[in-house]
């Protein structure tokens, strides 16, 4: 199977505390208190190692708190190639209540400097003949501005390598104007970040051609429990998303990136591979986490998933 390299430049502890009602301004006490390594980067790696294939990790980490990050690695059979920077790595607290309600207070991540950034690329440029793809997923740290994404990108295209780039706002349009080989928006990311409307094909279409970005081969745009709408150039294609029990949405857009990765390593047809990637996310979507279930149950959904020719 195809090695694959994921970039998490900005990744945090996701710290979730469950009590009863919050009560602003006042001492409250939790339940529980459930921590993890997270980051959408680390995210796809984990559902592309569920699907086989074998995944290299990379990005920034702060060398004070690294140990939950060690152990996940460990655990999940990532290859740990990650940069490591004093101090601590971002904690994004999600305060749940009792009546479903979340409230998330996200940390800004720790600053990256120029030697980091160095070590960053010397690293990527040093395992670059064992990779095939490489993934980068969410948003950028302090002091890797989008620019720095835009090089960062280009570079990789200059070296052969497919790119695939999942991120919002300002990183988004400098990772769309370096021309990846895939980006993966959801409708609300492009609204906010070229201030057009992206709800529907024809929208998205307009928006992509207004820009002038047309060369980046795999444009997947996701819309929740609207599906998914493959603005491909030849056969552009709408997956309806399956009506299942949600239970947490949390890596669903994560969930399509690795599924149409692993569709386009997989399979030859578009509706094949735009059928398992939404099969894939739609059943990240009925579980707490987005662990990849045996093969049969992706086969079984995929059953009920119609693809429409958008052409
Ligand atoms: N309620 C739902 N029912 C069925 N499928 C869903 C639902 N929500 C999401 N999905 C599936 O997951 C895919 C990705 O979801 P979405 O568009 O919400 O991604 P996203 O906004 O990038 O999410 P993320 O928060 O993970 O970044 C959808 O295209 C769809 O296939
Ligand atoms: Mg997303």
């Amino acid at each position: 199977m195809a090695k694959i390299l994921t970039v998490t430049l900005n990744p945090a502890i996701d710290v979730t505390l469950q009590l009863d009602n919050l009560q602003v301004g006042e001492v409250n006490r939790h339940h529980a208190v459930v921590s993890h390594a997270a980051g959408k980067g680390l995210n796809v790696a984990q559902v592309l190692k569920d699907l086989g294939h074998d995944v290299i990790v990379t990005g920034f980490l702060g060398a004070d708190n690294r140990q939950i990050f060690d152990a996940h690695f460990v655990q999940e059979g990532f290859e740990n190639q990650f940069v490591y920077v004093a101090g601590e790595t971002r904690q994004n607290i999600k305060i749940a209540e009792a009546s479903g309600r979340m409230t998330d207070i996200n940390g800004k991540g720790v600053q990256i400097d120029t030697i980091a950034k160095q070590q960053l690329f010397d690293k990527i440029q040093s395992l670059l003949t064992h990779i095939e793809i490489v993934v980068i997923a969410g948003s950028l740290p302090p002091g890797f501005d989008a620019n720095e994404l835009k090089q960062l990108i280009e570079w990789l295209n200059q070296q052969g390598k497919k790119v695939a780039v999942d991120t919002s706002g300002q990183a988004l349009s400098a990772a769309i104007a370096a021309n990846p080989w895939l980006i993966k928006p959801n409708g609300d990311e492009l609204t906010e970040t070229y201030h057009l409307p992206a709800s529907t094909y024809l929208e998205q279409q307009q928006l992509f051609q207004s820009i002038g970005h047309m060369q980046i081969q795999h444009i997947i745009v996701s819309m929740g429990e609207g599906g998914v709408n493959w603005l491909h150039p030849t056969h552009p294609l709408h997956a309806q998303a399956p009506k299942v029990q949600v239970k947490s949405t949390v890596g669903a857009g994560d969930s399509l990136v690795a599924g149409m990765i692993h569709g386009l390593l997989t399979y030859y047809s578009p509706e094949e591979i735009l059928k398992t990637a939404t099969a894939i996310a739609s059943h990240a979507v009925t579980q707490i986490g987005f662990q990849v279930p045996d093969l049969s149950v992706i086969e079984d959904l995929k059953q009920k998933i119609a693809i429409n020719s958008l052409s």
